[in-house]
């Protein structure tokens, strides 16, 4: 996955498009390049590394005038990062330009059959196979480049969002997409190209998404003509005003995005709530369930598919659902799930969880269930989505955009939207009585403001990290709701400092991850009242007689781990269901501590990416 950007109007566009790279350098960032043209030269220049790299180059290198640019930040699927294999490419003949988010899967083939035609490949790309076969159609249909990019991508198996433009058509840039994201920005005589809205958020409100297999001709002064790549048909584009402002993807004052989304976590459990949990009069509202509610009562089990964090807040669910609704519950890996050939029916309800909306195997896993006749239900942050425009129903998260790598709001922000769907659905199967209900949205309520007192345990967490930044290994473990926190607070640590990390249900320790106990290991352990805590205490206790150093996290006013445990964070005291929302922020501040010391690069972590568009 990668991230595209262009322009095309009346202004420069060298600055809209490399701060636009910026923006979603979340999506990619090994290397990055730029194609400006001015009408008479194309000014072209890419590197290995990030943005700023580029920019240092380009700024030396070329003069950075045009009003017309495309630009890229990749995340390297076909070749290795360098330079040569860094977007934009160009066409044998130099004419034609591309930048492309995707992978064309059928590249291979395409490249032996231009090969024989006479055309060589500086790269090792699937890119410039598929620019080299526009230019092929375009050369022997005799057509012009909208026309080539249609017949081209009609040969092409695989996903792409791509912008192309000609040198001999300075007036005009061609998009298409299929599986990858890309949004057109509307201005006056002005036109922007994205992978996200955040690019030209302060240009303009107004913006279409292209639907897979579309493609959108934009010229200058003239406007835009969507139409569909495989039959040509004209499409009626929807425009969308963006609800998005600026301020909420800057950094406002933290060092790291990361941070700031830790922090945002209580404002962001209080919009989750928003117009759903309505304590005083005892009711959820959540819309798509409440159209969808026969199909909910009716079903014989939930599965949910997700990737990443995503899956575990789906670990989580599946507790909050079994234990509140008794609807049994599987939680899928969408990577697996959409290969296996799994059983699905028509009475089965998939949840579909996803920060982004755009995960390529999530986005999979939804396809194959709906076309064995499960209803699809989707838990999305980013609104109009390929995942949330692609499900029956959903609830969005409303946790406004996460652009650190390592996930945190969308985490507590998907598991209160489905504590409040498995709320609502409790109640309307009658499996818990409406006072338990009423208690549950009562605490539910006080969840942002315990989030606000957990996190004041910041600056003993960074006194933690700093005695524990050089350990090579760490240990995670919990029991019940809190068994997947364990899970998501390892991965938290392996994403941001590259510290090797296991998580673990406190009870298989003795399986197989006691062995690794000694006296240079540390153990998180997640020990809040009830829900098991004896049992937990006891791990604890295994855990000390082997010499492991003991991180617990632990309900305010605790007494039996503080004895044992070598620190101990205190959260404050919630419903069992509810302990994952406050138990996982220490975790991550733990985490974050540890890579800032180590000085990582926190919310650009190595070989990762926010959004995952190929499988
Ligand atoms: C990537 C991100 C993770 C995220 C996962 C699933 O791996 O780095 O933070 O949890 O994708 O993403 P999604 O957008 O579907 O939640």
């Amino acid at each position: 996955m990668c991230g595209i950007v262009g322009y095309i109007g009346y202004r420069e566009a060298y600055p809209i498009v490399i701060k636009g790279l910026q923006r979603l350098e979340y999506r990619g960032y090994d290397s990055a390049g730029i194609a400006l043209y001015d009408g008479t030269n194309i000014k072209l220049s890419k590197t290995k590394g990030k943005v700023s790299d580029l920019k240092n180059k380009l700024e030396d290198e070329i003069s950075t005038s045009g009003s017309l640019g495309i630009g890229h930040t990749r995340w390297a699927t076909h070749g290795v990062p360098n330079d040569v294999n860094s977007h934009p490419h160009y066409s044998n003949s130099g004419d034609l330009v591309i930048i492309h988010n995707g992978i064309i899967e059928n590249y291979d083939a395409l490249k032996k059959e231009l090969s024989k035609r006479g055309y060589t490949f500086k790269s090792d790309t699937d890119t410039e196979v598929l620019i080299n076969l526009i230019e092929d159609v375009k050369k022997n249909e005799d057509t012009k480049l909208g026309k080539a990019v249609q017949i081209a991508l009609n040969q092409v198996v695989g996903a792409y969002a791509i912008a192309v433009f000609d040198k001999n058509k300075p007036n005009e840039i061609v998009v298409a997409r299929l599986g990858s994201p890309l949004a057109i920005g509307i201005g006056e005589d002005e036109f922007f190209i994205a992978s996200d809205a955040s690019p030209f958020i302060e240009y303009t409100k107004n913006a279409i998404y292209l639907e897979d297999e579309e493609m959108a001709i934009i010229r200058r002064n003239k406007g835009v003509k969507v139409r569909k790549i495989k039959d040509d048909a004209l499409v009626d584009p929807y425009m969308q005003e963006l609800q998005l402002n600026l301020e909420q993807i800057e950094k406002g004052g933290f060092d790291h995005f990361m941070l700031k989304e830790i922090y945002e976590q209580p404002e962001a459990i209080r919009d989750t709530f928003r117009g759903r949990l309505l304590t005083n009069q005892a009711i959820i509202k959540m819309a798509g369930v409440e159209d969808n509610m026969k199909k909910f009562l009716a079903a014989d089990r939930i599965i949910i598919v997700a990737c990443g964090t995503s899956w575990h807040a789906g670990l989580v669910a599946e507790y909050i659902f079994e234990d509140l609704a008794r609807i049994p519950v599987e939680v899928e890996y969408a990577s697996e799930f959409r290969y296996r050939n799994p059983v699905i029916t028509g009475n089965d309800i998939v949840i579909a969880i996803s920060q982004s909306g755009e995960t390529a195997d999530t986005l999979a896993a939804i396809k194959l269930a709906k076309s064995k006749g499960a209803f699809v239900f989707g838990v999305c942050n980013v609104v109009g989505s390929s995942i949330a425009r692609e499900t029956n129903a959903g609830a969005y998260t409303h946790a406004g955009p996460e652009i650190g790598v390592a996930s945190t709001k969308a985490f507590t922000t998907q598991i209160t939207v489905l504590s409040l769907m498995a709320l609502r659905l409790a109640r309307a199967k009658g499996t818990i009585t409406s006072s338990e209900f009423r208690h549950h949205l009562i605490e539910l309520e006080t969840i942002p403001a315990k989030v606000e007192e957990a996190l004041k345990s910041d600056g003993y967490v960074q006194t933690i990290a700093d005695i524990y930044k050089h350990a090579t290994n760490f240990l995670y473990l919990g029991r019940g709701f809190n068994f997947p926190v364990a899970l998501e607070g390892a991965l938290k640590l392996k994403e941001i400092s590259y510290i090797h990390a296991e998580g673990y249900p406190a009870a298989e320790m003795k399986h197989g991850p006691i062995a690794l106990i000694d006296e240079q290991m540390p153990v998180v352990v997640i020990a809040t009242k009830k829900g098991h805590y004896e049992k937990v205490v006891s791990n604890i206790q295994e855990i000390k007689s082997r010499k492991g150093k003991i991180i617990g996290i632990v309900t305010k006013g605790d007494k039996s781990v503080k004895e044992l445990a070598d620190h101990v964070i205190e959260v404050p005291e919630t419903l069992e269901c509810f302990s994952p929302l406050l138990t996982t922020i220490p975790l991550q501040l733990l985490s974050y501590h540890i890579a800032v010391m180590l000085d990582k690069n926190v919310d650009q972590p190595r070989n990762l990416a926010k959004s995952v568009t190929v499988e």
